[in-house]
């Protein structure tokens, strides 16, 4: 039967990619710059389809995108999920609610993920799923924060939290798809200051579960970013294995076992 080839059940994905991009200062929405030859939408999407978890795919993209809206329409594999376009808002939760209002009333299990995230693997998109599937209402993937955190007033140090509570969050967040609407649905304070989905389920009251993320998943905001998805696309591509520019290409371990000519 086709379900088995799944681990978990079939999710609905909102793919996040109406916002300008100001902090890279490209001068068009961040989803078109390219990165390693393709656009940075195109890699996110990538990643979402090999993923396979999905039947639905809801890309939010600026108003009137013809470059991006060619990118949706691409993204479409026999056998793959669906993959549409709807314009987004002017703030992240807007973008996130006009996607949620897209996709099928039938979809139970829904992931969130920003398109900035651009090299996220696949693998971490089945995790935050299969958490959702065995029962969590909200799952986010998480990393250690490295840097010691403070609190500031102005110019000076509040507070020091404790460095081994803190995670630093990424994307694909993974929701039941009610719960999500329903909090994107209440008007608090939060949904006004919300930089996650995670944060307005916590103002509605759920538990949220964390689930490892990925160094691959970091975020592309400043063109520091993009010069290091740019050096990873180059060195490692039997570290994401699924990016197509990789196929064929010999594995790091195969290159060093060629002799030096
Ligand atoms: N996003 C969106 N709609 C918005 C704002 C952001 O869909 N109104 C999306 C972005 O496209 C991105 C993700 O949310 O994939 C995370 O946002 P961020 O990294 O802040 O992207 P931008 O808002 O484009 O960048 P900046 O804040 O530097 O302008
Ligand atoms: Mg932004």
């Amino acid at each position: 039967m086709s379900e088995k080839k799944h681990a978990v059940p079939a999710v609905g994905v909102v793919v996040v990619a109406a916002g300008s991009g100001q902090r890279l200062g490209r001068g068009i929405p961040k989803a078109r710059v390219l990165c390693g030859g393709r656009t940075l939408l195109e890699r996110s999407l990538d990643a979402v389809v090999a993923a396979g978890i999905a039947t639905s795919v809801v890309v939010v993209l600026p108003q009137d995108d013809a470059v991006l809206s060619d990118v949706v329409d691409a993204a479409g594999r026999p056998g793959g999920p669906a993959v549409t376009a709807v314009t987004g808002g002017a703030t992240r939760t807007a973008s996130v609610r006009a996607g949620l209002d897209a996709l099928p009333a039938s979809i139970a299990v829904v992931l969130v993920h920003d398109a900035a995230r651009a090299l996220t693997p696949p693998d971490v998109f089945r995790r935050v799923a299969a958490a959702v599937a065995a029962g969590a209402s909200a799952v986010i993937p998480v990393l250690p924060v490295v840097d010691t955190v403070k609190v500031v007033d102005g110019d000076t140090v509040t507070a020091t939290p404790d460095r081994g509570t803190l995670r630093a969050v990424q994307t694909p967040q993974g929701f039941d798809a009610a719960a999500l609407r329903a909090a994107h649905a209440a008007t608090g304070p939060a949904a006004r200051t919300a930089t996650d989905d995670a944060m307005l389920m916590e103002a509605h009251g759920a538990t949220v579960r964390v689930v490892d993320g990925d160094a691959l998943a970091f975020k592309v905001t400043t063109p520091l970013d993009l010069v290091i998805a740019e050096a990873v696309l180059a060195r490692e591509p039997a570290d994401v294995p699924y990016l197509p520019h990789a196929a064929g290409r010999p594995t790091l371990d195969e290159q060093q076992e060629q002799p030096c000519t």
